[in-house]
């Protein structure tokens, strides 16, 4: 049952721009009201040009916690206290927490993606190889994440070059335990190391739209475990359909999406996340 708002109630929100398309609010609102905690969460549609202002009035008003969303999960960094290791590795912040009057910025995006991938493979990353088509702000929160968590190789393939090996040289410097390597993302280059990776996760775009063409050729999954694309909607894009029919676990974008809000749910609250009922409602938002 929903709580009346009282005097005591614990302020969450989230900063984006626009906010309005986000499920954040109904999935934590309704998490709060299943754990009975007494905290609200709102959205604010923030202006690029008044993020520093919006901090400030986040401060002053000690609201305890928020997400941040598009376009400020980097442009943050500079208004808030402190960063955990894994916001400092990815270079964007999309959780803030009020930690003894600082504000607290971590990601917990690489984090959802890897709770995702445990609960499908019933294992974690270490030990594992993966290929990651994309090199963008998803690609860097998740590899960042299966580096932490001890995958034992990391092969980056993007469309732009300079970007994709950026990123591979980002990994190099600060996981010396786990390969990172670049391979351009065309069908010819990933046929060729097609034997050298357990899993494929799809972090760009590209699926979203119907008319979209693959994103790899399907022949690369014949020996691939399992098969994830971040995307969501729809929840079955070409490649989660190749990887279907081939008979390989699969996941789509929506667990990610899911667990980093349980994620921040657990930072803020303490509280275990009511994980069937934030699934219900994601659900029931994307159906
Ligand atoms: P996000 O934060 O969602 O990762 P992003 O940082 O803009 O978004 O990154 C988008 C990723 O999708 C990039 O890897 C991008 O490739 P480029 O670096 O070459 O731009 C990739 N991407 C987007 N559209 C694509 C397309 N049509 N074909 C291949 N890759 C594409």
């Amino acid at each position: 049952m929903q709580r009346e708002i009282t005097g005591q109630t614990t302020i969450i929100g989230i900063l984006g721009h626009p906010v309005k398309h986000t499920f954040s609010p109904q999935m934590h609102n309704a998490a709060f009201d299943e754990t009975g905690l007494d905290y609200r969460y709102l959205p604010f549609d923030v202006d690029p040009g008044s993020l520093q202002k919006a901090v400030e009035g986040i401060r002053a008003l000690k609201i305890a916690g928020f997400n941040v969303t598009i376009p400020h999960k980097e442009a943050i960094i500079p208004f808030i206290d402190q960063l955990s290791r894994e916001a400092q590795l990815i270079g964007a912040v999309n959780t803030v927490c009020r930690e003894r009057d600082l504000l607290v910025g971590y990601n917990t995006d690489g984090a959802g993606f890897v709770r995702a991938f445990k609960e499908l493979t019933g294992y974690g990353p270490a030990g594992k190889s993966f290929l990651l088509l994309g090199a963008g702000g998803a690609s860097k929160a998740v590899s960042v994440q299966l580096a932490i968590e001890g995958a034992e190789k990391i092969i980056i393939s993007n469309r732009t070059g300079k970007r994709g090996k950026e990123l591979v040289e980002h990994l190099k410097q600060n996981f010396v335990d786990t390969e990172c390597l670049y391979v351009p993302l065309q069908g010819s280059e990933l046929t060729r190391i097609s034997n050298s990776f357990d899993v494929v996760v799809n972090t760009t775009s590209v699926g979203m739209r119907q008319d979209d063409p693959r994103i790899c050729p399907p022949e690369i999954l014949s020996n691939v475990i399992t098969v994830c694309d971040l995307i969501y909607n729809p929840a079955e894009t070409t490649l989660i359909s190749d990887a279907k029919k081939i008979g390989a676990a699969h996941m789509n974008g929506m667990g990610m999406l899911l667990y980093q809000g349980a994620e921040a749910f657990e930072k803020w609250t303490g509280n275990t996340a009511p994980i069937k009922t934030m699934r219900h409602v994601l659900a029931s938002l994307t159906r």
